[in-house]
């Protein structure tokens, strides 16, 4: 009998905690629609009380979303219960996750409180919630380090009073994969089919996705995970790794997902780049290593049959084909059928500017490829509100010549221009680019990469820039590296004011139970 395994995806909440990760409010609308696309059973879209910023947020992908579920993060709080509820009222399916630490260590120095005060917490917050909503999904913080007898305790007590899922944490990633299937076999046979189980693992030690797979062969009927592995500290557990071994191995696992995994490369680029953490290029399944081949005996045995190094074929996930597939000559219906082909969808009005883009791109190179049009349309589908456009760029560089830019940009009606020399052109032009929005940032990282091969290829640049301390991602692309990492600048700018902007006024609360 294949089991059906429900993703619980928490890009949104505990992937938005990743130290330098922040997403903007229009990004995690993207974010959502594409997980969504994805097919993920719930989506965890933030945690309402922490901050306004958060709450709106929720409540935005609440109404966005209507084909999964969307799930609120709660303490055992009666405050943090009334606000999660209230982001998710317009949510279709709306699922309220209710958390409070277990552990001896959590319970002695966090929280001060003794395991019968625990246990009626916890049941008070599952009856209070229970009010309301049936979907209540309880999680006890650090359960990997709880005694199994009082977890037992804590989840038969949060069943009898409604909970519908119990949620075992590895909170510090500090279990290891037998240890921890024993653990759900043991819940799962003093439970019963009374609650669902579910597993939310953190990568610490590096095993976060065997944790969850060890979980699973001991009956678990939910794995929470993130997409390209984001998370607190290590991150969480990767949604792609889980969903393609599951496939993969299927003769092994006996499991099935709902995802659709070849929307997978598409929901790690769009992370990615949404929240500025670069993928490591030797990553499992989505990484820019995973379909290459180095050593002359493994290319010799792919140009014979590729399954003899590869399990894994790159369609099976998303990923673009490199061949030529376009050129200038090419027409907006050939265009338009490349781009339903790579799962994008355009309306008459926005192919039309599509179109520009692509002739002005097909204009500066030969041959366009699908990898080519997927960089695009990342750009052209994640737009910012823009506070400030580019609408002219020049530099001067060269041996013996001070680099000078000269940069225009829009904004609202309001076009605005300076000039600046810098230690060379890119720096000139983020110098330029200071003084007409009068922000200081400093460059913290950079990186270029070609799409693909070839002198005209596009240059990709991502990007960090710090103000005040904060690390803010952009990205641009162009044939010519300079635009690019201008336009990489710009796009990290407006995003900093964007934030600004949707957090005026915010005040914060640090959880504290
Ligand atoms: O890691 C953790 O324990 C959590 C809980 C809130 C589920 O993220
Ligand atoms: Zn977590």
């Amino acid at each position: 009998m294949v089991r059906t395994i429900k993703i619980f995806d928490t890009t949104l909440r505990d992937g938005e905690q990743s130290p330098g990760a922040s997403l903007t409010p229009e990004a995690k609308l993207l974010v959502a629609r594409q997980l969504e696309k994805l097919g993920v059973d719930i989506i965890e879209a933030g945690f309402p009380i922490s901050s306004p910023g958060d709450f709106n947020s929720v409540q935005a992908v609440a109404r966005l979303v209507k084909k999964c579920e969307v799930a609120a993060l709660a303490r055992a709080l009666p405050k943090d219960i009334e606000a999660a509820l209230r982001a998710l009222e317009s949510a279709r399916k709306p699922r309220l996750h209710l958390f409070l630490a277990t552990s001896e260590i959590h319970r002695r120095y966090k929280l001060g409180k003794a395991k019968s005060e625990i246990v009626r917490l916890a049941v008070n917050a599952v009856k209070q919630a229970r009010q309301t909503l049936d979907n209540i999904e309880f999680s006890p913080e650090d359960a990997s380090r709880t005694e199994p007898e009082f977890l037992l305790e804590v989840a038969q007590a949060v069943a009898a009073a409604g909970a519908r899922t119990l949620n075992i944490p590895d909170t510090v990633g500090y279990a290891v994969p037998e240890e921890f299937g024993a653990l759900i076999a043991f819940l799962r046979q003093r439970l019963g089919r009374e609650i669902a189980i579910s597993v939310h693992c953190h990568n610490d030690l590096g095993l976060s996705v065997a944790n969850s797979l060890a979980a699973i062969a001991a009956g678990a009927d939910q794995v929470e995970a993130t997409v390209n592995g984001i998370g607190e500290r290590a991150g969480n557990a990767s949604l792609e790794e889980i969903a393609v071994t599951l496939h993969i191995r299927r003769d092994y696992w006996k499991c099935r997902t709902n995802i659709k995994l070849s929307e997978l490369y598409r929901a790690s680029r769009l992370v990615s780049i949404q929240t500025g953490l670069v993928v490591q290029r030797n990553k499992a399944v989505v990484g820019a290593n995973a379909f290459k081949h180095e050593a002359g005996i493994h290319q010799d045995g792919i140009l014979k049959d590729r399954r003899t190094y590869e399990i894994i074929e790159p369609s099976l996930i998303g990923v673009p084909e490199s061949e030529l597939v376009l050129g200038k000559h090419s027409g907006r219906h050939a265009l338009n059928a490349r781009l339903v082909k790579l799962g994008y969808r355009f309306r008459e009005d926005e192919l039309v500017r599509i179109f520009e883009r692509f002739k002005d791109l097909a204009d500066k190179k030969k041959e366009v490829t699908d990898a080519d049009l997927m960089a695009l349309m990342e750009e052209t589908i994640a737009p910012l509100s823009e506070t400030y456009t580019l609408e002219y760029l020049s530099t001067v560089a060269g041996t013996n010549t001070i680099p000078m830019a000269t940069v225009r940009l829009k904004k609202g009606g309001e076009t605005s221009q300076a000039i600046s020399n810098g230690d060379g052109p890119v720096d000139a032009a983020c110098k330029a680019i200071d003084q007409i929005t009068g922000l200081k940032a400093r460059l913290s990282n950079y990186r270029i990469n070609a799409v693909t091969g070839g002198r005209d290829a596009l240059g990709e640049v991502t990007l960090l820039i710090n103000v005040e301390g904060r690390e803010i991602p952009g990205r641009g692309v162009s044939t010519d590296i300079v635009e690019a990492s201008v336009k990489a600048y710009l796009n990290a700018v407006n995003r900093y004011f964007q934030h600004q902007a949707g957090s005026a006024g915010e005040e914060t609360e640090t959880p504290s139970l």
